[in-house]
């Protein structure tokens, strides 16, 4: 399993990151994904609020509150403003009609709140996420108290259920909502929505990381330019 390196500079997912926040403006309420590509968004949107932009935003993880705070953008809640305006995200794969997996930060239950519940929802990546066909592991969500019944079922509808391990922690992953987080390989998913549907009726998952409501994409190429994608 590839490793997550949320401090490499990578042109690709900068130049995505940067040109989706055109998209926010003055008076909106913005979800704020989590990962590497996202955090290129928050500190140009910090740039941004610097120059007399006026938002707020909501956040997916701490790892995304942590950046807005330092990039002195004003946070809210999701009580108290329920509808956003616009919510941008990264991807670990998105395929040709823009269904996305997500959850390589395991923040993906937050991210899937936070999505549905904004007007507009963006992703940004860099071109190595596109894929014809989805075949990247689904991060699952999972009470840990149902670790076992969830491994089971995730068995009989096909997939391949792993416990991710934290890198410097002993033991599994903890997800920012005390969750632990399974990831289920299924090869090529054909299907993305029944496949999402029979996620859904896993019991013990809280939330999986397959996304079918994506708005838009951005997509961060090698030469520097920015592909836009719209479902
Ligand atoms: C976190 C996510 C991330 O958005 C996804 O893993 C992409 O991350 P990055 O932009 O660092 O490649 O879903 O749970």
């Amino acid at each position: 399993m590839k490793e997550r390196n949320p401090s490499g500079e990578s042109p690709e997912k900068k130049a995505a990151g940067i040109a989706a926040a055109d998209l926010v403006k003055d008076g909106m309420v913005v979800g704020l994904g989590t990962g590497s590509t996202t955090a290129y968004t928050i500190a140009e949107l910090g740039r941004r609020v610097a120059k007399g932009l006026d938002i707020i935003a909501v956040v997916t993880s701490y790892q995304s509150e942590m950046l807005a705070i330092d990039a002195g953008i004003t946070l809210t809640s999701l009580a108290e403003y329920p509808e956003l305006d616009i919510a941008i995200d990264g991807a670990d794969q998105i395929d040709a009609a823009l269904n996305v997996i997500k959850g390589g930060g395991a923040a993906h239950t937050r991210e899937k709140v936070v999505s549905r519940s904004a007007e507009r929802f963006v992703i940004v990546a860099d071109e190595s996420k596109s894929s014809e066909q989805l075949n990247h592991y689904v991060p699952l969500e999972v009470l840990p108290y149902a670790k076992e019944l969830v491994l089971k079922q995730v068995r009989m509808i096909g997939g391949d259920p792993v416990l991710r391990l934290a890198s410097r922690k002993d033991g599994p992953v903890i997800s920012d909502n005390g969750n632990f987080i399974i990831d289920a390989s299924f090869g090529v998913i054909e299907n993305p929505v029944v496949m999402s549907a029979l996620l859904s009726q896993v019991a013990g998952i809280v939330e999986h990381g397959i996304f079918t409501n994506v708005d838009e994409a951005y997509i961060g190429k090698k030469d520097g330019s920015v592909e836009i994608l719209r479902s």
